[in-house]
């Protein structure tokens, strides 16, 4: 399908407006769901989601949820205009709804776990982070009622963990997975980038680096494994973990493990936690 033509972009900030504007729209609907703080890589998740659907909603809500205590909630940058400016003619409604719209009550009484693989990794760093991710998108897909819902592949275990929570929960919603976007340094696209100096974004390409060297390295696992060993010796980086993973189970990888594997990285720069992943064939020891 070609992307479709562009529309004009419509504004809602209550859950009741959406649902009526939604139920308006004629065919296929996709939800392309952010934080706002919209960059390249946000917009990238658009254009997939306008090339997959004849119509695309697009939310902006900063979850509380998802921050732990001393996490950056408050700080979290937050521009409406400039995003609605980013995202003018090329979605048909965004919805951009205050934390009472949200959560009445907050926290809700009742809320979604993500179970064992909310946990691991980024969940061991960020307890109940997952949690809130899981939360916020099952309310939001309630709301939008989308076909089609566009995930970003750089935060490869919240999407890993979306997709468990579509078929666990047999959400009636396909999701489409889109390719990380880089900057021509190779630097991960993030809203979090925002943080770092120009010494920070030089520093934080150890991460890239660490990804391109584990995907030279594939197809053998050891080779990737002694990739990832030696990227975490950069010191530019304070590691949290540089892994191989299952990409269902996010357990990292026995040296018998063979097939698609997930390579993911996490360490703080300038003590701002930045995020890459890799999906890479793993066809010998
Ligand atoms: O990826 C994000 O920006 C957030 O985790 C999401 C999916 C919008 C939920 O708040």
């Amino acid at each position: 399908m070609t992307a479709a033509p562009v529309r004009d972009t419509v504004l809602v900030t209550t859950i009741e407006e959406l649902r009526t504007r939604r139920a308006a729209l004629p065919g296929t609907v996709a939800v392309v769901m952010t934080m706002g703080a919209l960059h390249a890589g946000h917009l990238a998740l658009v254009a997939r989601a306008r090339e997959v659907a004849d119509h695309v909603i697009l939310t902006d809500f900063v979850n509380p949820l998802q921050f732990g205590p001393g996490e950056d909630f408050t700080a979290y940058p937050r521009d409406l205009e400039a995003d609605l400016a980013a995202v003018d003619g090329q979605v048909d409604l965004v919805l951009a709804p205050s934390t009472e719209e949200m959560y009445p009550v907050l926290p809700p009484t009742v809320s979604v776990s993500a179970g064992a693989a909310g946990r691991v990794l980024e969940g061991a760093a960020r307890p109940g982070h997952f949690d809130g991710v899981v939360t916020v998108v099952t309310k939001l897909l309630q709301i939008t009622a989308p076909d089609v819902a566009v995930f970003g592949q750089k935060d490869a275990q919240q999407l890993a963990i979306l997709r468990r929570l579509v078929a666990d929960l047999n959400l009636p919603v396909r999701i489409e997975a889109v390719p990380i976007q880089r900057e021509g340094t190779g630097l991960a696209r993030s809203s979090r980038n925002a943080y770092l100096s120009t010494d920070g974004r030089a520093q934080a390409l150890a991460l890239s680096r660490a990804i391109a060297a584990a995907e030279l390295a594939a197809p053998s696992l050891g080779a990737v494994q002694a990739a990832l060993e030696t990227a975490r010796q950069d010191s530019a980086v304070a590691w949290d973990y540089a892994l191989a993973v299952d990409p269902v189970t996010l357990a990292p990888v026995g040296p018998e493990h063979r097939g698609e594997t997930l390579v993911v990285l996490a360490g703080y720069v300038e003590g701002t936690r930045l995020l890459d992943a890799a999906v890479v064939s793993v066809t010998a020891a």
